[in-house]
């Protein structure tokens, strides 16, 4: 099945990066969001990333316009899905939002059409029972920012057909990514590695171990990291952490996955990274500082 036509549900951090990497790639896409001006703060963002790459040299502002004019903003949930061959939610991660979207969202798409979440933690298989096609149905985990980042996780839900899997896989490469594909199962493949990492890391902090900055410089520079451990905890957000942290140990039954009290005392006191200018770096002077703990 040859897609052609994508719907992008939310125009928030997430969907306008995937509108925009499906526009650049030559799909048509309608970009969903419920208010205009969240459909308009979307379409600013593409156009600024798009403006960095024209700036860069890398694109002509012609081929920058090209790719907005490929993509359509929609509120009507119906009128963006009644076309789709391919429908990519990237609504917020509430568990009722979701399943009241895919029941909408499968009444109203053509029969053959693909239905792929976005989602960090939410059950594909949990997601695809609402739906009367739980075998086109699946997982299509972007990161953050999506222009940028080079991976697609591919998560299959108990049902999902491997036919699905090659046109999500295809898809997926066209907009320029790498995939991996993997059994549905909390964190999928990256998370699962990434949190108990970050946990261990302030676990270390709490004992004692080594300072903020020289943990981060250990691991950047012993690991080849991009970046230390904590500075990504500020990046990703302590609280979006805690909940990854907890939600894990829920999932799993395994308390190994538990998070630090340093996490949740931290998120208690609202230090929740670079989005309140305070986490494990102090963020309010010219440059980040270390708190000490
Ligand atoms: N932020 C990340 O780093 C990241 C990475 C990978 C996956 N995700 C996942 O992507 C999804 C979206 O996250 P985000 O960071 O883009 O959130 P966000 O808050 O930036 O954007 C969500 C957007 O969805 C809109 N929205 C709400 N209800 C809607 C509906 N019914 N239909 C259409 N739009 C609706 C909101 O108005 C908002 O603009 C979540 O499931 C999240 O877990 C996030």
């Amino acid at each position: 099945m040859e897609i052609k036509k994508i719907t992008v549900l939310g125009a928030g951090q997430m969907g306008n990066g995937i509108a925009h990497v499906c526009a650049q790639a030559g799909y048509e896409v309608k970009m969903r969001d419920i208010e205009q001006r969240f459909l308009d703060r979307g379409f600013e963002t593409i156009k600024k990333n798009l403006g960095r790459a024209v700036k860069k040299g890398k694109m002509s502002q012609e081929e920058a316009d090209t790719i907005v004019g490929r993509i359509t903003g929609v509120l009507d949930l119906k009128d963006a899905v009644k076309d789709a061959d391919l429908v990519i939610e990237a609504i917020p991660e509430v568990v009722k939002l979701k399943l009241d979207t895919w029941k909408e969202v499968d009444e109203a798409a053509p029969d053959h059409a693909i239905l792929a979440s976005n989602t960090s933690s939410i059950s594909i298989t949990q997601m695809a029972a609402v739906t009367k096609r739980p075998e086109q149905f699946i997982g299509m985990h972007f990161f953050n920012p999506v222009p940028v980042m080079g991976l697609v996780e591919i998560i299959k839900g108990a049902a999902t057909a491997d036919s699905t899997v090659d046109v999500i896989k295809t898809v997926s490469e066209k907009v320029g990514k790498k995939t991996v594909i993997v059994n549905e199962a909390p964190g999928f493949a990256v998370n699962r590695v990434l949190i108990p990492a970050i946990n261990e890391a302030i676990l270390a902090i709490q004992e004692g171990v080594a300072t903020v900055e020289d943990m981060d410089l250990a691991i950047k520079l012993g690991l080849n990291w991009p970046m230390g451990p904590l500075t990504l905890a500020d990046f990703v957000g302590l609280d979006t952490l805690l909940y990854i942290a907890d939600y894990f140990v829920d999932e799993f039954k395994d308390s190994k996955y538990r998070a630090p009290a340093l996490l949740r005392k931290m998120v208690r006191a609202g230090w929740l990274g670079r989005k309140t200018g305070k986490g494990f770096y102090d963020y309010s002077g010219e440059k980040p500082v270390p708190l000490r703990f």
